[in-house]
């Protein structure tokens, strides 16, 4: 979570300060100038209450909201509880935030809310059901709001990463290596593993994007004097989502996911070396007129 204020310029937030090494690492001459670091859980009104308050007049710029956990399985074997903890930080958490800081942005007619999305806040992924539920009840609630937001000059901005190479897929492969998923029948779990984990693992090898790569898609959309509701940060991924544009009964996109993930396996493998090869770096090298 970043918040980023006139008098400190940026804020940037985490739930555990034991873990900030890292980040101060990053920071170097910037920490403690323009950069600090403080506490915040998305998951506690104290905790947020306690963050804004203590900026300057409550003021800020834009709010970055970034805290997000996933989750995947066989939806047989995942506890409502377990649900509901997605839902309390990927979306109410970031509620609890832009709640928190609309009323003065209201007031000052001024802000901008960047909401880390994803693709999946756009496109279904098979074992994936609650994860993405939790993204597109975000996409849902933002596109709502930012329309009566622009009435403050108030801007609400998606932006939808594809695949990241972050911790978050290890921490998602750890979870999976401890579960036994009670609930799911053998062959649903049968496809989980030998279907859909390799393929998700080929995934973020082939299309998976740097973190920074996503902080400047970030940057770019703070940046803008008008900015974009919704940025994908992968055009490897766009195809993928744009097939439910192309058609609205949702069949062509339910289907093609069925296709590569369970019928044409080979295709889905042969399209990952082809999408490896076309963006390896001797593809990219400057073409130079004979
Ligand atoms: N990685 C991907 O493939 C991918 C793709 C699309 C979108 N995204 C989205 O990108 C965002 C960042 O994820 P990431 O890939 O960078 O994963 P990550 O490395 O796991 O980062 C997620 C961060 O959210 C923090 N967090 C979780 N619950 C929180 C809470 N209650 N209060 C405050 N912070 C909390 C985590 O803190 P702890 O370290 O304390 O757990 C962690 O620092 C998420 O919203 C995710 O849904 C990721």
């Amino acid at each position: 979570m970043l918040l980023c204020t006139v008098s400190l310029p940026v804020i940037a937030t985490m739930r555990d300060l034991r873990k900030k090494d890292k980040l101060e690492a990053a920071a170097g001459d910037t920490l403690n100038k323009t950069l600090s670091i403080q506490r915040l859980d998305v998951c506690n009104d104290e905790s947020v209450a306690e963050c804004i308050n203590s900026l300057p007049e409550k003021r800020l710029d834009v709010l970055v909201n970034n805290a997000g956990v996933g989750l995947v399985g066989p939806v047989e074997s995942i506890s409502i509880d377990d649900m509901k903890r997605i839902f309390e930080t990927n979306f109410f958490g970031a509620i609890r935030m832009i709640k928190a800081v609309l009323p003065e942005m209201k007031q000052r007619r001024r802000g901008h809310i960047v909401v880390i999305s994803s693709v999946m806040g756009l496109q279904g992924v098979p074992f994936n059901d609650v994860y993405a539920a939790s993204k597109f009840a975000m996409e849902g609630f933002c596109e709502s709001l930012a329309v009566q937001l622009l009435k403050f000059n108030i801007f609400i901005s998606m932006v939808e990463p594809g695949p990241v190479n972050t911790e978050f897929e290890m921490k998602l492969m750890e979870e999976v290596a401890r579960s036994e998923f009670p609930g799911a029948d053998a062959a649903t779990v049968r496809y989980f593993k030998e279907v859909y984990l390799p393929a998700s693992h080929e995934i973020f090898t082939t299309m998976g994007q740097t973190p920074e790569y996503v902080a400047k898609a970030v940057v770019n959309v703070i940046a803008k004097e008008r900015p974009p509701f919704r940025t994908q940060t992968n055009t490897l991924y766009t195809p993928l989502v744009a097939l439910k544009y192309a058609d609205t009964s949702g069949d062509l996109s339910v289907g093609t996911y069925y296709n590569l993930l369970f019928r044409f396996t080979g295709l889905f493998h042969l399209s990952m070396s082809f999408l490896k090869c076309i963006t390896c770096s001797c593809f990219r090298r400057r073409v130079t007129p004979a």
